[in-house]
């Protein structure tokens, strides 16, 4: 069912989607292997699509530990409705990421230990990514990291305008091959 969705959604809005295929399994092991879940009091997650990483997220987060997934597309919001409909503490928005300090303001949340985000930065617009990450910066706890991948290094500026510490490590296991990027900042 994902690939064939996902090509639909993508020819439907490919900025937006930014993929024909949802990210494999060693991607998302990837984008979630060094996170401190004991320690994680909340988690966001940008773009979850039909839900790769927010299922290894909701697998391995505590139950105590808030975990918000805010995705644009309306077609896959009702995928990861109906999908995760039973998770504890898994509150899913369907809205741009753009708009997630609302949200964290009606649930009383000031800061948030990870963003894992799969956005597709070299896709979207540059005033709502750039809004996107600045928000991104303020929100994570001093010690925060945000998470991203990309299948291309040519929006690493971007990042860098935000972030002074990044690590990036190659998935050659994901249909096209991807970097993941974990940004911090050393303040
Ligand atoms: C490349 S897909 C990744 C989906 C999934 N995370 C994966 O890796 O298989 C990008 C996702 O980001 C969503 N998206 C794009 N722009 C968004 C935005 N501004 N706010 C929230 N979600 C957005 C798309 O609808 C899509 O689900």
């Amino acid at each position: 069912m994902d690939v064939s969705y996902f090509i639909k959604q993508y020819v439907k809005s490919p900025r937006m989607v930014g993929a024909i295929a949802p990210s494999s399994e060693k991607l998302a092991y990837k984008m979630v292997e060094d996170i401190n879940f004991i320690n994680a009091s909340c988690i966001i997650e940008y773009g979850p699509g039909t839900g790769v990483f927010t299922e290894k997220l909701l697998n391995k987060k505590k139950d105590s530990t808030i975990f918000i997934a805010i995705e644009y597309n309306a077609d896959f919001y009702k995928i990861l409705k109906e999908r995760f409909k039973h998770e504890t503490n898994f509150i899913l928005i369907n809205d741009s990421a753009e708009n997630l300090k609302k949200y964290l303001n009606k649930y009383n949340i000031e800061k948030v230990d990870y963003i894992v985000s799969g956005l597709p930065f070299a896709s979207l617009p540059e005033a709502m990514s750039k809004k996107i990450l600045f928000n991104t910066k303020d929100i994570l706890k001093v010690n925060g990291e945000f998470i991203t991948f990309q299948y291309s290094l040519f929006k690493m500026k971007l990042f860098r305008m935000y972030f002074n510490r990044i690590k990036k490590k190659k998935v050659l296991l994901n249909l096209p091959p991807a970097y993941v990027l974990k940004c911090k900042v050393n303040y």
